[in-house]
């Protein structure tokens, strides 16, 4: 297994290009499966999620050119309609699989994901959506069977709005019959994304980055040629390296996306100018605490509560990171605890007391955004820090360390 090594300290300066959004081209390489014919995506981040994504689609029988940034889906040879434990278990993603299979073709067999470093993540919205829509659920060695004839629309509230529900359910949808309303639906960009995606390929879904999705079923779906969005979370990520370290700027992303963010930023004393597709934050030198409640779009996003609690770990004064979505997704605090940070947890709380400074250590990534925080720590840590089990932050970081390098970090990564 690969590890990073940083030597930290170093000031960063200059721009970074951000790669498309993660989050939103898996449930978008899914919905081409709704389609009979051949749909290209790009600005694709060459990924572990989207290699990963691509054999799944594969497995059902439909054909997939990855050529990054541009990756085309022909989903006119369907035959397999499974997606098997091998690849579900390496990405909870996989289960976006489900809604478009169902929708298209009334039957799908699909692994029921496992749980994650931080904790249990259940699937159970997604499966009394569908079985309010008339498909019958079963479920046997680990597996989802799901077959319905046709789907038909109903009204389906959210007890919270669940990223992946919402995007499985408007998939499973679009193609029912009738009129489904979805309440209480997220609003990420990146649903937002999938939406203008399936309304481009004819379908009529209405209330589009609102909370109130309405569905209005329809007999086909055409292929289509669509670019994914920026990815707001690596974007967040470098911008928080920035404010740490020097004065960074990023190119290629949504400033209204990052609003929440950017905000923060601003409270921690941190200099933020914001272009059209870009922004740059200059370093305070000495960081202001602020305190941190994740939310679900369009607050603070959980995806940045790691990177955010490794910048807090050097402000002058103390803080309280909560996150509201996911009560236990701490697991990257032991691990900057041992880089000098003070750092302790209560319930779905940090207490991160500022230090003067981070000291090197070997740490260990559990999860994508718990390797960036640690990456953060190592770039403010004095002396060398060995970040290792990278294949984590592969899943969700296209070039993170040649970025870094182009910014004037040490850092390499070596084969271990
Ligand atoms: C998506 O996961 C993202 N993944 C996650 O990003 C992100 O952290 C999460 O949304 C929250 O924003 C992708 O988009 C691929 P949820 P998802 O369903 O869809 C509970 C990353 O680092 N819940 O919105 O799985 C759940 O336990 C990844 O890029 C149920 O109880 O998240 C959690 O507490 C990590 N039952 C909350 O809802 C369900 O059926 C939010 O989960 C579904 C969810």
């Amino acid at each position: 297994m690969d590890s990073i090594v940083i030597n930290g300290g170093k000031e960063l300066r200059g721009s970074v290009l951000i790669s498309g959004a993660k989050n939103a081209v898996l449930p978008m390489m899914a919905a081409s499966l709704l389609a009979d014919g051949v749909t290209t995506i790009s600005n694709v981040p060459n990924l572990r999620d989207t290699r990963t994504m691509a054999s799944l689609i594969e497995v059902t029988g439909a054909q997939v050119q990855l050529d990054y940034p541009e990756i085309s889906i022909d989903s006119s040879t369907v035959h397999t309609l499974e997606a098997p434990y091998e690849l579900v278990k390496t990405m909870r993603a996989s289960f976006y699989i489900l809604g478009p299979l169902l929708g298209r073709f009334g039957k799908a067999k699909i692994s029921l994901p496992g749980g994650c470093a931080w904790g249990p993540r259940p699937v159970d919205f997604h499966l009394k959506a569908l079985e309010k829509m008339g498909a019958s659920i079963r479920l046997e060695k680990g597996y989802v069977l799901a077959e319905a004839q046709t789907l038909r629309g109903c009204s389906i509230q959210f007890d919270f709005p669940s990223v992946g529900a919402t995007g499985n359910i408007v998939m499973a949808a679009v193609r029912a019959s009738g009129i489904t309303e979805i309440k209480n639906a997220a609003m990420e960009p990146e649903i937002e994304q999938l939406c203008t995606m399936l309304n481009m390929m004819g379908a009529q879904i209405e209330g589009v980055g609102t909370p109130y999705l309405t569905i209005n079923g329809v007999k086909q779906l055409s292929p289509i040629h669509i670019s994914v969005i920026p990815d707001r979370i690596e974007a967040g990520t470098f911008l928080i390296a920035g404010a740490l370290l020097g004065r960074v700027s990023i190119e290629k992303t949504t400033p209204t996306h990052l609003k929440a963010l950017l905000e923060k930023l601003h409270s921690s004393g941190t200099q933020v100018d914001i272009d059209k597709d870009s922004i740059t934050v200059s370093s305070p030198g000495h960081i202001k605490p602020a305190d941190l409640t994740t939310a679900v779009y369009p607050g603070f996003p959980t995806d940045l509560q790691a990177q955010w609690i490794a910048c807090m770990s050097t402000a002058g004064g103390s803080s309280v990171v909560t996150d509201t979505v996911y009560h236990d997704r701490f697991s990257h605090v032991p691990e900057l605890n041992r880089l000098g940070a003070n750092i302790t947890i209560e319930n779905n709380s940090a207490f991160v007391r500022g230090v003067k400074k981070l000291k090197g250590a070997h740490v260990m990534s559990t999860d994508i955004r718990a390797s960036a925080s640690l990456i953060l720590g190592g770039l403010v840590a004095e002396g060398e820090t060995t970040v290792s089990r990278v294949y984590h932050i592969d899943r969700g970081y296209e070039h993170i360390v040649n970025k870094f390098q182009s910014l004037g970090a040490d850092i390499k990564r070596i084969q271990s």
